[in-house]
């Protein structure tokens, strides 16, 4: 039933590439519950973006189903629908457009669902104020450290209130002030949002804050730890 369903149920997911040659994920079964936080790591090429991509639905499995909420996705538009109104999505690679600003990179993101312009406006800077970067809207890309453009992907994914955020490698390049910063604000995110987390990530410090811990080798689940209690925020 919608609302009590885990967020995410991948049953049997498998996504091979250059037909069947390359094995991205391997048969991977796993839920991923309201508010939680769960950590995808293992080592390069052992199917950690390939499977965000399916919890994304940027990707459709080779087997298997993915279900959002309860219900199987039926559609790319679907996924699209998705993504647009209740999935966030921080990038690896930052994705931030250059010629535009802080302020602009987010309110893009809604153009077309939420007018007039200055809702949209008011919007990306609750977001970049909830990030710490309220004093940052006006500036570009460039102009920020790499610490920063990361929050501004961060305040970008939050800025349609998504019930589920995906990260791939978000402290990745950053040293680890700028990194334990993002951490502490993704971590925060769950208890303050209700949100449900899935980072991917090789950040052992991040790693060991992440109250499940999922080892992806060669595209399998090789082990799905849990911690029991709250999570060091
Ligand atoms: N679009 C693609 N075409 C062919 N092979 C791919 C593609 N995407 C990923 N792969 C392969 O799938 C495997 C898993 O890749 P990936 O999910 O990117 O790993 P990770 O993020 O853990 O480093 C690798 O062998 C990779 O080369
Ligand atoms: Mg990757």
């Amino acid at each position: 039933m919608a609302g009590t369903a885990p967020i995410l149920a991948l049953d049997g997911v498998s996504r091979s590439f250059d037909d069947g040659r390359i094995v991205g994920v391997d048969n991977v079964t796993l839920d991923i519950g309201r508010s939680e936080v769960a950590a995808v790591y293992g080592p390069s090429g052992s199917g950690k973006s390939t499977l965000l991509n399916l919890m994304a639905g940027l990707d459709v499995p080779t087997r298997g189903t993915v279900a959002y909420d309860g219900r199987i996705v039926p559609s790319a538009a679907g996924w699209t629908r998705l993504r647009g109104e209740r999935i966030g999505i921080v990038f690896q690679d930052f994705n931030l457009l250059p010629t535009l600003t802080a302020s602009e990179n987010i309110e893009v993101a809604i153009f077309g669902r939420v007018s007039p312009a200055a809702e949209r406006r008011r919007r990306a800077a609750a977001r970049l104020a909830e990030v710490g970067l309220a004093h940052c809207a006006a500036r570009l890309p460039r102009e920020l450290s790499g610490g920063e453009r990361r929050r501004v992907g961060i305040a970008r994914a939050l800025v349609n209130d998504p019930e589920l955020l995906l990260a791939d490698e978000p402290t990745a390049n950053l040293d680890s002030a700028s990194g334990a910063a993002v951490a502490n604000l993704l971590l925060r995110l769950p208890e303050t949002r209700r949100v449900s987390l899935v980072v991917v990530t090789h950040d052992a410090s991040l790693l060991a804050r992440c109250a499940r811990r999922i080892r992806l080798i060669d595209g399998r689940v090789a082990e799905d730890m849990r911690t029991e209690g709250a999570i060091a925020a």
